[in-house]
């Protein structure tokens, strides 16, 4: 039995910014109350004609991630990639990525676990090379919210969180046996499934005759009757959310004989800057102890942790032998926790 490392990491963000005013000029909201209650100072979102999608940053983060592994993609045993805004209905993204960056014939794995995507595309990583199965694998998240979102009041309490970007980790076999990806731990709650969900397109709400006649109802009607923009019972997710996001902390700290003092980084999920904040208190930890930059970027989904991870890891934030714990949860509700000593 092995274990495995992150041994390289790497983020991409467009370099578009949308700052609180500017949504404010699309849609009835202000940067008082998005600041408020989410922390969001403003998001990237791709522009129009800038050569970004989802794979596309996808790619450009998966290189940093590499060069920095010390790695060249024909070293790259498999691709696990977690997004909820793939290019294309189907294939998904990981086909796109070993086309684009020259891989062998690997296999690529598509993650659809929302928020949760990229503890989850991390977890399926880490087994793999436990089993000795693969040796490097490169795991992905991204997302192209700005491509998919309501700009109008109607959608305003989901539209003001999310924002564009990717992150990459290698995750290779630890040669070294020490240290590594300790442990992790995933779960779903599917009961709460339409609490924040996008519908359509999908085989319900697909048939062309029927978009037609949904975007035409969803001018007059309730927000739920639009299959096509994402809807979220903002104050439920909230509550579950900061339940979930201590439990899953304790259960992989408890896993390892560890306690929350032991922490020296958490990676939350960027949810919400309030639901970081709330974990933060719950567990008593101190601000040296958790990292956010939602404020700079939103809520970028899987992307989120590679992200901030990323980030971390640039500022020094994060050194070897320390104990890095990453959280997240999200639509399903899925949620999940990694261990890591660095
Ligand atoms: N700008 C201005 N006003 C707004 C906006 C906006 N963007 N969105 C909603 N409002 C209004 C509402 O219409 C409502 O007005 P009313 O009182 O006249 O009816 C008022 O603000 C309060 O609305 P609530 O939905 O009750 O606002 P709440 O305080 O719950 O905040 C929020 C909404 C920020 C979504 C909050 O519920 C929240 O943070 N939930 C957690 C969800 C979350 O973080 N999701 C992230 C994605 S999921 C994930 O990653 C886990």
């Amino acid at each position: 039995m092995y274990t495995s490392k992150i041994t390289g990491l790497g983020y991409y963000v467009p370099e578009n910014v949308v700052t609180n005013d500017d949504l404010s000029k699309l849609m009835d909201t202000n940067d008082a109350w998005i600041q408020e209650r989410t922390g969001i100072k403003e998001r990237r979102h791709i522009k129009k004609g800038d050569g970004n999608s989802t794979s596309v940053m996808a790619v450009k983060a998966s290189t940093i991630a590499l060069e920095r592994a010390n790695l060249k993609p024909k070293d790259i045993d498999m691709i696990v990639f977690a997004t909820l805004s793939p290019d294309m209905y189907f294939p998904g993204g990981g086909v796109e990525v070993q086309e684009a960056m020259g891989m062998r014939t690997i296999p690529a794995l598509d993650v659809r676990n929302q928020c949760s995507g990229f503890v989850y595309a991390l977890s399926v990583a880490d087994q793999f090379v436990k089993t000795g199965m693969y040796k490097n694998i490169l795991v992905i998240g991204s997302e192209n919210h700005s491509g998919g979102l309501d700009f109008t009041t109607r959608s305003r309490n989901v539209t003001v969180i999310f924002g564009d970007g990717a992150g990459a980790a290698v995750v290779s076999r630890n040669e070294t046996g020490k240290g590594g990806i300790l442990s992790t731990h995933l779960h779903s709650e599917g009961k709460h499934k339409n609490e924040l969900s996008l519908k359509g397109p999908s085989t319900e709400y697909w048939v062309p005759q029927i978009i037609a006649e949904n975007l035409r109802k969803g001018q007059t009607d309730q927000q739920e009757n639009i299959p096509y923009y994402p809807v979220m019972n903002g104050q439920f997710v909230f509550k579950h959310a900061i339940v979930r996001f201590s439990e899953v902390i304790k259960e992989g700290l408890e896993a390892n004989n560890l306690e929350v003092k032991d922490i020296d980084m958490l990676i939350p999920h960027q949810a919400n800057l309030r639901i970081s904040q709330f974990v933060q208190h719950k567990l008593k930890l101190t601000d040296d102890q958790v990292f956010n930059n939602i404020q700079k970027y939103g809520n970028t989904t899987a992307a989120s942790i590679p992200i901030a991870l990323t980030e971390a890891w640039e500022e020094g934030k994060i050194k070897e032998g320390d104990l890095v714990v990453l959280a997240a949860f999200g639509s399903g509700f899925t949620w999940g926790s990694a261990i890591i000593r660095w």
